[in-house]
């Protein structure tokens, strides 16, 4: 009931249908018509050369474990939203170049060495449906082929010949490092606040969001406003995306999201659901919950603590609070050309609100 009303809300508020795209996972090839993939058939040509280039990029003559662990992650699907974003946003202001393909896949490539590494930290053991190449060849091996994965992201943006775009993919790549590090130092912190974890999942998410939007927007000649405009939209999505995540590590199905559920909590990390729960408990309920955090490898802590935060609205508000970042990303979208491109990253919004993987 309570997310029944939740969806209705969203859909009325970013103004689509909640049927249009319910139930939409956003891999799902039969269903063509929701907002990502639309924008994805768009771009799906480009799409095809970032990926050919990417497999190319991952390979190595010497190095057999590099050519594994990373056929074995890009294989393994991923939704490609970054790359995609980077050349809608090259597409609706009109230019097509090789550009966008380089900075398109040296987008990916940045995330999938992040996504290696992250493992690692995170200690995961499923991603994208399959065990994690750390389960399978150990952290060392991820963690060097991830830095090799970065090395050839480089590569790739040097291609584009563009200073402005290496330097905002440079600073991404230090900030998202920066970000886990960040993160490392808050673990157990029960006490996080707001301000925290919104600084954390800019760092962590919405930087690399901004810097594919702003990229794409770049590349295809759009003037300093719509770049900037470009970036906004992006970082809105991004933060968006990252606390959709976070609240599917609560209340996601391992089938749909590809990852293990509860990672967040037994690992220590304090994300928008327990921030919100703490906030809106009882002085009993909030003791409850931080019992649970502290001994959270008892049997069945995940599952109590996950009744605590639903009872307390932990996932209510986090939804909610994504939706104040859908909105701000609504209003700057009004600023860019009408057309199929615009409404498909609108109701992107509410898709990754609604997502389930
Ligand atoms: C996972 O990103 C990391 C987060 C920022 C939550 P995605 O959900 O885009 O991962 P893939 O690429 O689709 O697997
Ligand atoms: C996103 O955070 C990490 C990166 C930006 C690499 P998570 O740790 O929540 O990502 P998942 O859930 O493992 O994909
Ligand atoms: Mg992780
Ligand atoms: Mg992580
Ligand atoms: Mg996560």
């Amino acid at each position: 009931m309570l997310f029944i009303e939740q969806e209705n809300n969203l859909s009325c508020i970013i103004g689509l249908s909640y049927n249009f795209i319910s139930k939409t996972s956003m891999s799902d090839k039969n269903i063509n018509n929701s907002p990502f993939n639309t924008l994805k058939n768009i771009v799906e040509k480009d799409l095809s050369h970032v990926n050919e280039l990417l497999f190319s990029m991952a390979k190595s003559h010497d190095a057999q474990l590099i050519d594994k662990i990373s056929s074995h992650i890009l294989s393994a699907g991923g939704k490609r939203i970054r790359p995609i974003l980077c050349l809608v946003f090259a597409r609706l202001f009109n230019q097509e170049c090789m550009d966008q393909i380089y900075l398109a896949a040296a987008i990916e490539c940045i995330h999938t060495a992040t996504l290696l590494h992250d493992d690692v930290i995170d200690e995961s053991e499923t991603r994208r449906g399959l065990k994690t190449a750390n389960n399978i060849w150990g952290d060392k091996a991820s963690i060097l082929v991830g830095d090799f994965l970065f090395s050839q992201a480089f590569k790739l943006m040097v291609n584009t010949g563009s200073i402005k775009a290496l330097e905002i993919l440079a600073t991404a790549s230090a900030i998202i490092s920066e970000s886990e590090v960040m993160q490392l130092d808050q673990i157990g912190n029960i006490d996080m606040d707001l301000d925290s974890y919104n600084k954390l999942i800019n760092s962590k998410t919405a930087e690399l969001f901004a810097a594919a939007s702003s990229t794409g927007a770049m590349s295809a000649g759009a003037n300093e406003d719509l770049v900037s405009d470009s970036r906004d939209y992006g970082r809105a999505l991004g933060m968006c995306f990252q606390i959709v995540d976070d609240v599917l590590d609560y209340t996601g199905k391992q089938e749909s999201f590809g990852k293990e559920i509860g990672n967040d909590f037994f690992e220590g990390k304090v994300t928008a659901p327990l921030i919100f729960a703490i906030k809106n408990a009882s002085i009993e309920d909030k003791e409850k919950i931080k019992s649970l955090f502290v001994n959270r490898h008892q049997n069945g802590a995940f599952e109590k603590v996950k009744e605590l935060i639903i009872k307390n609205k932990g996932v209510e508000d986090s939804l909610r609070f994504a939706q104040e970042y859908a909105d701000s990303g609504l209003k700057i979208l009004e600023n860019f050309p009408n057309n199929q491109i615009r409404n498909g990253l609108k109701g992107l919004f509410l898709q990754i609100i609604l997502r389930n993987n």
